[in-house]
């Protein structure tokens, strides 16, 4: 089946989270079954890369969104994207979404309404063959509320090409006024409950909801807490209706084999399940890159966009006592700038014993995931998470609230921890677990042995997709091979 798969980001150029995980391994995992390409900005990262960009087709301009060029690279393992050249847009210097803290949310570019209005548009027009491209897909596949307008462009062009809208963050939006709707060619019809207002705004992300034709969410437990009050962001109703309808399902994010300690050349050395001496090296690697003194006390981890859904106010609340307690902490992340500020003073006021990095680096994130033995993850919700998929693999035990994904994805005493409530009792409790289990020896080499060969691999991810892009195509009268 020939699928678009439509994104703001890939870890191939520009990764914000895990939606550029996501991106650069789900459509690879399913090429294998299907004929998957992506859909991509054309950002600056993308149009300095090496792979060679022919421009294969055109997109006129439609309200205030203008034309733009459709260029096809390829990949070296052969993996086809499109990208959509509009620098006007796109080649910018800073992220995907702006250049504010966090990535995705305040920040953000103040045209953003119109870039991804356009990358929207782009994916309607391409399924409906305006863009002259020689490959028309039968099937969009669309990822979170910057990819939200397209099926509903699909709908108010009368474009018959069934969608999957997968929600990997339900908090952000894409709000905008709704005297926006003219300048992005959104009819004005369109603007009442059932379409796409939103407590008098223009949602995008309620737009992909509502004229999607499935929607999914990148964990079981998330796809049934969105139809709740508490994590439904004010969509609850409409996600419950969805759900009843049968077109609301979760099918797990999983890792791909970058993600291997035997492998990873990022690691000072490979190490397998067993091999504790070479964990040890990578610790303490990370204790000198970071300043720590050395110990034989456990190794604490966060890897973690710093914003308000991860908890960080509770980790930095029990630092002192994981300190006194004999323990030591890294942190590396970027987000609110408050809380960059509070974790340089921990580390300030701890020398030796906490160490904090306010960026994005991969190299480094990798390292910690080697090199730490718990890796802390009190999110106050996670529509999935891949961080403690990969700690788990690297062999650091994640300690997490047990919400969303990481509740279906942690074995709690097996391959980690998990506490009920988001409170600083409920973790503190679960890191003194972790100090327990740590001095006994055995159980705690146990349960890094089950962690590392936990079974959360794309793969897994196949089939339900295959099933769900089948289901929608018959329901759509489209023939699948
Ligand atoms: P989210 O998408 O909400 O940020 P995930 O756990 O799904 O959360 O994915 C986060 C991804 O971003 C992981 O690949 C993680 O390793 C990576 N990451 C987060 N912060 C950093 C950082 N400062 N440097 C490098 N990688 C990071
Ligand atoms: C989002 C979520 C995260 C998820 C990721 C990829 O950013 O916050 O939980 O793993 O998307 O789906």
């Amino acid at each position: 089946q020939r699928i678009l798969f439509v994104t703001p980001e890939i870890a191939d150029f520009v990764k914000v989270g895990g939606l550029g995980d996501v991106s650069s391994a789900l459509p690879r995992a399913l090429a294998a079954h299907h004929d998957i390409r992506i859909l991509l900005p054309a950002y600056r990262e993308v149009c300095n890369s090496p792979l060679d960009i022919r421009r294969v087709g055109h997109l006129p301009a439609r309200a205030d969104l203008p034309a733009c060029d459709v260029g096809e690279m390829t990949c070296a393992d052969g993996l086809v994207i499109y990208v959509l050249l509009c620098p006007e847009l796109y080649e910018r210097e800073g992220g995907p979404y702006g250049t504010g803290p966090g990535g995705y949310g305040s920040g953000g570019w103040d045209d953003n309404d119109i870039r991804f209005a356009r990358l929207s548009l782009a994916a309607a027009e391409i399924a409906a063959g305006n863009a002259g491209l020689d490959w028309l897909p039968q099937l969009l596949h669309l990822n979170d509320w910057a990819c939200g307008l397209a099926p509903a462009y699909l709908a108010w062009l009368g474009i018959k090409v069934p969608s999957v809208f997968t929600i990997h963050n339900l908090a952000y939006q894409g709000l905008y006024d709704k005297t926006r709707c003219a300048a992005l060619g959104i009819p004005e019809s369109a603007f009442h409950i059932d379409g796409v207002e939103y407590y008098g705004k223009l949602s995008f992300m309620k737009a992909g909801i509502v004229f999607a034709s499935h929607v999914t969410t990148v964990s079981a437990t998330y796809a049934q807490e969105i139809t709740t009050p508490e994590f439904g962001c004010g969509l609850e109703g409409l996600l419950l209706c969805k759900a009843e309808q049968g077109r609301l399902s979760g099918i797990p994010n999983g890792i791909d084999d970058s993600w291997d300690p035997r492998t990873d050349a990022h690691l000072v050395q490979a190490f397998s399940a067993n091999d504790w001496r070479g964990k040890r090296a990578n610790a303490d690697y990370v204790r000198h890159r970071f300043g720590l003194a050395p110990s034989s006390g456990p190794l604490f981890a966060m890897v973690s966009r710093m914003v308000h859904q991860k908890g960080v106010d509770l980790v930095i609340e029990a630092a002192p006592s994981i300190v006194q307690a004999g323990g030591q902490l890294v942190f590396i992340g970027s987000g609110e700038h408050r809380v960059e500020a509070q974790l340089d003073r921990l580390a300030e006021r701890y020398p030796g014993a906490v160490g904090a990095y306010i960026g994005f680096d991969e190299e480094k994130a990798r390292c910690i995931y080697a090199g730490s033995d718990f890796l802390l993850m009190p999110s106050r919700f996670e529509p999935c998470g891949l961080s403690q998929m990969y700690a788990q693999r690297f062999g650091s035990l994640p300690i997490a609230h047990r919400t969303g994904g990481l509740a279906d994805t942690i074995e709690d005493g097996v391959t980690g921890f998990l506490f009920d409530e988001v409170s600083q009792a409920s973790f503190m409790q679960a890191i003194q677990q972790a100090f327990s289990v740590y001095h006994s020896t055995e159980l705690f080499y146990a349960m890094r042995r089950a962690a590392m060969t936990g079974r959360y691999h794309w793969r897994q991810s196949i089939a339900p997709y295959t099933r769900l892009y089948q289901k929608i195509s018959e329901e759509a009268g489209v023939e699948v091979p």
